[in-house]
């Protein structure tokens, strides 16, 4: 079947966090499969890729949103990439969704907008790219309008949107209704008003025939006023519909303790040498000392969700039990200089790197003993995953796809409440761990072969697309 999957992120190419990760590996694994391809705004990062790329089709501006080009990319192993080739949108420095000083795009409504009114565009063949496809696949609010364009249109193709994170909603004022052509029927409290804004994310809920979430317990916690961020009563609805449903996520092949070119010693468990290599190094690159005590990493966005104010009250006690701290990650700019602040505390004990990249990343899944995720809500989480597929056991808050991907005391530690007093209760019951080595290494052996890969992981998203592309088939009859 075509399958249009419509994200703003993909690992290969752009990448904030998990979404480009699971846009990049999703497709991959479901290839074999469909012919699904993947649109994502052509971003100066893409142009820059080396990719080639050939203009394949043109779309006319609409209200504010510019015309636009479709541009395609054939990457080696097959999958194909259309770009929405928008200079004045998408050609600038910085992330996909803000400048080099971290301030969100003031654009940004338009700049989405344009990427889903291209999805909606392509699936009723107006750019003439000879490709249409039968089920259009939206990720996350930059993607969200792609079914309320459908919609709004009468346009029958089946839609599915996945949530991400319900957080981030792409909320703009109520005067940009006409600039994005967005029909005065819409901006009622059944589907794209929110407290007097418009929400790109409410409009994806309310309009696709589908909904999905990357975890069953992130599924139900967004049905609860405290995890619903306001959308939990048109949540609950769709669940009660049998709308909405979690799928967890996998990871990719790439996460191969023996064989990742990124580390700089490979390992298994029979062979703990390279762990070992790997943490030498994460020792020296964060100038910690070298000793037998426990290494913890945080690899993660810096950023109120993720807890990581909370690893920052933990960080001396650890300290001060023996242990290690090395973090890498950059978000929000009070959280940055925190965590500077607490290494600076500690020279020798805790090492601190404001900004990311991927072969230090993972080095410290695999070099670390345990990774620190204290989130106070996780859709998912990956990193949770890939630590544990490199013997580093996490130790994290009972939410979310952690509940879904974490056994306590077996694949890594669980604690519920978002205190210092709970959170040191994992930690404690992980140092303890760290100090026998024979449940060190049964725990890091069922830690390394729990994680699902995504050819595993792809399945339920196989059933949904055949059940819906069957119901529109059947209303057809
Ligand atoms: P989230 O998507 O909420 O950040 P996940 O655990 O699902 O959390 O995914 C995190 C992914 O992003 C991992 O691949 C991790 O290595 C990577 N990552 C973590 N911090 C950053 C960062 N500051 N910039 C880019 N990628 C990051
Ligand atoms: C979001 C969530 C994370 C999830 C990722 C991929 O960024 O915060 O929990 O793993 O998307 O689905």
């Amino acid at each position: 079947k075509k399958i249009l999957f419509v994200t703003s992120e993909f690992a290969d190419l752009v990448k904030v966090g998990g979404l480009g990760d699971v846009s990049a590996a999703l497709p991959r694994a479901l290839l074999s499969r469909h012919d699904i391809r993947v649109l994502i705004p052509g971003y100066q990062q893409i142009l820059d890729s080396g990719v080639p790329i050939r203009v394949i089709g043109q779309l006319p501006g609409h209200a504010a949103l510019p015309s636009c080009r479709i541009g395609r990319m054939d990457l080696e192993d097959g999958l194909i990439i259309y770009l929405v080739l928008c200079p004045e949108l998408y050609e600038r420095n910085g992330t996909p969704y803000a400048d080099e000083q971290g301030r969100d795009w003031p654009d940004n409504h338009i700049r989405f907008a344009r990427l889903g009114l291209a999805a909606a565009d392509i699936a009723a063949d107006s750019a003439e790219m000879h490709w249409r496809p039968e089920l259009v696949h939206a990720n996350d609010w930059p993607a969200a309008l792609a079914p309320a364009y459908m919609a709004w249109r009468g346009q029958t193709t089946p839609t599915l949107f996945t949530i991400h994170n319900l957080a981030y909603h792409g909320l703009c004022p109520l005067e940009c209704t006409p600039e994005l052509d967005i029909p005065p029927e819409a901006c009622a409290l059944e589907t794209m008003e929110f407290y007097g804004k418009l929400s790109f994310l409410k409009a994806g809920i309310a309009y696709a025939d589908h909904i999905t979430t990357v975890s069953e317990t992130y599924a139900q916690e967004i049905t609860t006023p405290d995890y619903g961020c306001g959308l939990d009563g048109i949540l609950k609805c769709k669940v009660d519909e049998g709308h909405l449903t979690g799928f967890v996520n996998g990871i990719d092949e790439s996460w191969e303790p023996r064989t990742d070119p990124h580390l700089v010693q490979g390992f298994s468990i029979q062979d703990w040498d390279g762990k070992q290599a790997n943490a030498e190094h994460v020792e020296r690159l964060f100038g910690l000392d070298a000793d037998a005590g426990p290494l913890f990493a945080v690899v993660s966005r810096l950023v109120h969700q993720k807890g990581i104010d909370l690893t920052c009250q933990v960080a001396e006690r650890i300290v001060q039990a023996g242990g290690r701290i090395a973090v890498i990650g950059r978000g929000e700019p009070e959280l940055e200089a925190a965590m500077v602040e607490v290494g600076q505390c500690h020279p020798g004990r805790i090492g601190v790197h404001i900004g990311f990249n991927e072969t230090d990343a993972r080095r410290m899944f695999a070099g670390s003993d345990f990774l620190l995720m204290p989130s106070r809500y996780e859709p998912c989480g990956l990193s949770q995953m890939y630590a544990q597929r490199f013997g580093s056991l996490p130790i994290a808050r009972r939410t979310g796809g952690l509940a879904d991907t974490i056994e306590d005391g077996v694949t890594g530690f669980l604690f519920r409440e978002a205190t210092v007093e709970s959170y040191m209760d994992a930690v404690e019951r992980a140092m303890n761990v760290y100090r026998h080595p024979e449940l060190l290494h049964a725990m890091r052996c069922k830690a390394m072969s729990s994680p699902p890969f995504w050819e595993e992981a792809v399945e339920p998203y196989n059933q949904l697309y055949h059940e819906l592309l069957g119901t529109v088939h059947n209303a057809a009859l």
